[in-house]
């Protein structure tokens, strides 16, 4: 039986990297050298944001956003409990108090911030954006979200991905991106020391950066052919990536084929902590379905059908 992989890096082309790489191998600068800053200088621009500051991964630069905040030890943050686990384990790392926040059914998303909490880390679910007012600092966990409109344009700072399933990859990496100068300075000031970038990660997410384009649009197609040939509901989307897709599986399917058969590779929600109404009735129907480049989405969509 053949299985429908869930995910596959979406790898710029080979040709475009191979004398880079071995640029970087005989030059000996292996990390946090000149493609990390010319990435740097690349998102800036892009999504024109003052500040981008690279790291070794999204955790790592929502940990130092949230110790640049420096908050009273015994500070409360406010975080979706719908979400992948370094949202909140940012938190708990460095020794803060976690405060779950429902979502809304539809969007997935956070919408009111509790007047409870110091701080608050809404997050871009699936590349979908979230907007939340609040009078504490807001720090965007915008990890799956590069290519989604509106990028950086909210919060005092927001926190991109370039881990190996996001849409513009870098295989790993994470970039802090804020338009306030004083919080850019206490970030940069880590980046010496604190889960530094590597060359070969910084040009593998310029590479991709620079066929966003290309890859933004086949992600919409496949969005698009899933809706129109799937039943079942859909996250609604406002402005999205496409990075995700988020398909609420008919009654009775996700029981029915979780784990039972091989050839659907597909994912569930997320383990949680809470019994937030929303986030359970979420949880228990979403299903995360393949929206890597080269998927063969009218095989996912075959397979799928055959059980529903
Ligand atoms: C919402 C969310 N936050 C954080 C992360 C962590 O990103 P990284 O693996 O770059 O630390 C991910 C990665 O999948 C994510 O989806």
């Amino acid at each position: 039986m053949k299985s429908i992989e869930f995910s596959k890096p979406n790898l710029p082309r080979w040709d475009s990297v191979k004398d880079k790489i071995k640029s970087i191998y005989k030059s000996g600068d292996v990390t946090n050298r000149s493609f990390r800053k010319a990435l740097e200088i690349l998102i800036e621009t892009d999504l024109g944001v003052k500040h981008a500051i690279a790291f070794n991964s999204c955790t790592t630069g929502l940990i130092l956003c949230l110790r640049a905040l420096g908050l009273p030890k015994d500070a409360t943050i406010g975080v979706p409990d719908f979400t992948w686990f370094s949202t909140k384990k940012a938190v708990e790392w460095c020794g803060y108090n976690v405060k779950y926040i429902d979502i809304n059914r539809e969007t997935f998303l956070i919408e009111d911030v509790p007047d409870d909490v110091d701080a608050v880390i809404p997050v871009h679910v699936f590349g979908n954006r979230c907007k939340v007012e609040a009078d504490v600092p807001v720090i965007y966990d915008a990890a799956p979200a590069y290519g989604m409109p509106g990028l950086g344009k909210d919060g005092l700072a927001s926190v991109i991905s370039f881990s190996p399933r996001k849409t513009t990859t870098g295989i790993e990496g994470g970039v802090v991106i804020t338009n306030n100068d004083e919080f850019a300075d206490r970030i940069r000031s880590f980046q010496r020391y604190a889960g530094r970038m590597s060359e070969i990660n910084a040009m593998v997410a310029i590479e991709n950066i620079k066929r966003k384009d290309e890859i933004l649009k086949r992600k919409k197609e496949i969005y698009e052919y899933y809706r129109k040939n799937l039943s079942g509901d859909f996250q609604k989307i406002t402005e999205s990536n496409y990075d995700l897709i988020g398909w609420m599986a008919p009654e009775g399917f996700a029981d029915y084929v979780y784990n039972r058969v091989n050839e659907l590779k597909i994912r569930r929600g997320y383990d949680q902590k809470t019994n937030l109404p929303n986030t359970t009735y979420v949880n228990q129907r979403v299903f995360r379905i393949p929206t890597f480049c080269d998927v063969d989405e009218e095989e996912v969509v075959k397979c799928i059908t055959k059980y529903l």
